[in-house]
């Protein structure tokens, strides 16, 4: 069993209360830090930890933090990023729900690192239960002294707030997000410049995910050292990983990073084996985003060795032959599953989530969705394959954000892997209906809308 840090107590009876989180021994990396440590010694151990973002891109966290600009007189801005709402991904919403206080202790090291003294939450709207257990921690927090002015005699002071967005997923784009959060619509940003220098109310600012946060409480406590310790390579730590699809045990699960991806899938200790006895087809290891892999290549690397659950292992032979760990969804699907029904439903959904402020995006995920729905409905051409290849090239790149690169990399994944089964819809649209729904003329309500 490998090392946890960050839920291995978020089963201890009581735990999402201040009482027994402290008992257990929260809140001490706060005392830690603020008592014996400078800020840029916090940084410092976060750079030591070798944390990478836990949002999806795996940039490295102290690194981040050593861009943030320190102009005289003008606030910084610490903001959590909890709008998690690529398919198949909530850890984060397990972190925030069972064990708060966690995220609230991280929030305020962080932001002691940072000289950050109004930090923000942004949560996403659907998440609509887990602000008013937030709410009550920070105002636990605050009774007890963590939170407010002159926070352990430092002279430091801080408050945390909880905005709600409204339920759209461009918002987790950390510009669209600051933009949000300054009560406008949510479109992204030209970067640069970044948000580390222009940010929140143009003030530098540092946007991290809640799993990020969350882990600089385990690095202060037992140093950075150590926690570069745990895991292999540039993979330090632990990570939280949501699974899910045709598994016998979805959930939460944290992993040190060096357990194979076949021991990930089948051992009782995470996701159990496949559902029904069925067998493994493909994954999505990392949230929608992320390239699909077909059984072959995601147990096995294209050098025919062991896939790992790391960033480097599961990124391995590039796209072509490789996927990405990205904001740590895992999507299994069994024998069963259409590769080309499932690339449609997530063609539905980037072109719903696309702000529309880019055209090729705004246009390109439309006519992928269409010409994947009418390849699902029997009334695809072979040379629509074609197109949607061509379409998926020329959104990846040319948006000013990467929910367009988002949008087409399952499609390109899905096209290069199971180029058959996309043929196999063309050729045989009656049996293809037959299969998905047992009538040839069933009219879907998914592929009719
Ligand atoms: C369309 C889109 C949605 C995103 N959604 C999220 C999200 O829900 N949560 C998150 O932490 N990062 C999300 N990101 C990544 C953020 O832009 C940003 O990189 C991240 O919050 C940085 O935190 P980290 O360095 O701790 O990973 C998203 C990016 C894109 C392009």
């Amino acid at each position: 069993m490998g090392r946890k840090l960050l839920i291995d107590k978020a089963g201890v009876p009581g735990i999402r209360g201040y009482e027994v989180y402290r008992r257990e021994g929260g809140y001490a990396s706060v005392e830690k830090a603020m008592k014996n440590m400078t800020p840029d010694q916090v940084t410092d151990e976060v750079k030591k930890s070798g944390l990478r973002g836990r949002g999806g891109a795996g940039f490295p966290t102290g690194m981040k933090w050593s861009f943030l600009a320190k102009p005289e007189g003008v606030p910084r801005y610490l903001v959590c990023n909890a709008d998690e709402s690529e398919p198949g991904t909530f850890k984060d919403r397990y972190l925030m729900e069972f064990i708060p206080h966690l995220l609230i202790e991280g929030l305020i090291v962080s932001s002691y690192a940072l000289g950050s003294h109004s930090t923000y939450i942004y949560i996403r709207g659907e998440y609509a239960w887990i602000p008013d257990i937030l709410e009550q921690a920070i105002s636990e927090a605050k009774a007890a002294g963590w939170l407010g002015k002159d926070i352990l005699g430092t002279g430091f002071d801080l408050e945390i707030y909880v905005q709600r967005g409204a339920g759209a997923y461009i918002c987790g784009e950390e510009t669209a997000l600051l933009e949000s959060l300054e009560g406008k619509r949510g479109n992204p940003r030209i970067k640069p410049p970044f948000p580390a220098i222009k940010g929140l109310w143009d003030s530098p600012t540092v946007v991290n995910n809640v799993e990020t946060l969350a882990a600089v409480v385990p690095i202060i406590n037992i140093s950075g050292e150590e926690y570069a310790k745990i895991g292999v390579g540039k993979s330090t730590g632990t990570k939280l990983l949501s699974a899910c699809g045709n598994i016998n045990k979805p959930g939460v699960y944290e992993i040190d990073m060096t357990i194979s991806v076949e021991e990930f899938i089948y051992s009782d200790e995470y996701c159990g084996g496949i559902a029904n006895g069925k067998r493994l087809k493909a994954c999505i290891p990392g949230g929608s985003s992320v390239p699909i892999l077909p059984a072959n290549l995601l147990l096995k690397t294209a050098k025919g060795e062991t896939r790992m659950m790391n960033y480097e292992s599961l990124s391995d032979g590039g796209f072509a032959k490789g996927s990405m760990m990205g904001s740590g969804g895992f999507i299994v699907l069994d024998e069963d599953q259409c590769v080309v029904r499932h690339t449609m439903t997530l063609a539905r959904f980037y072109r719903h989530e696309s702000c529309g402020q880019c055209s090729p995006c705004r246009e390109g995920t439309g006519w992928m969705e269409k010409i994947l729905k009418n390849i699902e409905n029997g009334k695809g051409k072979k040379s629509d394959i074609d197109l949607l290849w061509d379409i998926q090239r020329k959104i990846e790149g040319n948006t000013i954000c990467p929910l367009g690169d988002a949008a087409a990399w399952p499609v390109a994944a899905a096209i290069r892997h199971f180029r058959d089964e996309f043929e196999w819809h063309v050729d045989n649209p009656e049996e293809c209906l037959r299969r998905n729904y047992g009538l040839a003329n069933y009219a879907d309500p998914l592929v009719a809308a």
